[in-house]
């Protein structure tokens, strides 16, 4: 993180970046990116619990969250899902001492209602990549995925919370 809170180019998954405040939609409220290391609430979630925030975007409640439903992870195939959470359990536990979550105000409420974010994907119950190859489907499949990682690089955060491609 730089000074502002922002990504600094590095991936430390540690979380705390406001996506709201750093994008100009301070107004709406906080969008606040979670702690992906085992160092924070996703040690308390079972890998089938990762899965479905990935697929579907509800939290350990069944609750619908804001941001994570409108990234494109519910079309990455069921594979690919488990290896991202084999991956994260990986990873050393950081701790995040900032505050993690959404909390809207109301116009930001009824910017999200509004689909100004985007709009949640809903998910289907499984997801298989197209087969590796040097083909224009496969490639789709891929280039998605690196837009959402140079996202995280915060260099398409717009494309992020619409369709990648
Ligand atoms: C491997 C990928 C990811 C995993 C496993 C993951 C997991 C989670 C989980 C479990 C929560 C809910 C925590 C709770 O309150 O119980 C969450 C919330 C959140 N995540 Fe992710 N996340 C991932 C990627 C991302 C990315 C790439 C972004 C943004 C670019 C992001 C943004 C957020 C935000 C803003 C929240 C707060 C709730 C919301 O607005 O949806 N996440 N994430």
């Amino acid at each position: 993180m730089d000074a502002n809170g922002n990504p600094s180019g590095e991936l430390p998954l540690s979380g705390g970046w406001d996506i709201t405040a750093a994008e100009g939609f301070g107004f709406a409220g906080d969008m606040v990116t979670e702690n992906l290391t085992p160092g924070g609430k996703l040690a308390g979630y079972s890998d089938g619990e990762l899965f479905r925030v990935l697929r579907y975007g509800l939290n350990q409640d069944g609750d619908l969250l804001a941001f994570m439903p409108l990234l494109p992870y519910a079309q990455l195939s069921d594979a690919d899902t488990e290896a991202i959470i084999a991956y994260l359990r990986s990873q050393p536990p950081v701790e995040q001492p900032v505050t993690t979550g959404d909390k809207l105000t109301f116009v930001g409420a009824v910017f999200y209602g509004a689909g100004i974010f985007g709009t949640p994907d809903p998910g289907t119950a499984s997801v298989t990549a197209p087969p590796e190859g040097i083909t224009a489907e496969y490639g789709q499949y891929v280039a998605k995925f690196y837009a959402l990682r140079t996202t995280l690089n915060k260099i398409l955060m717009k494309s992020c919370s619409r369709s990648i491609l």
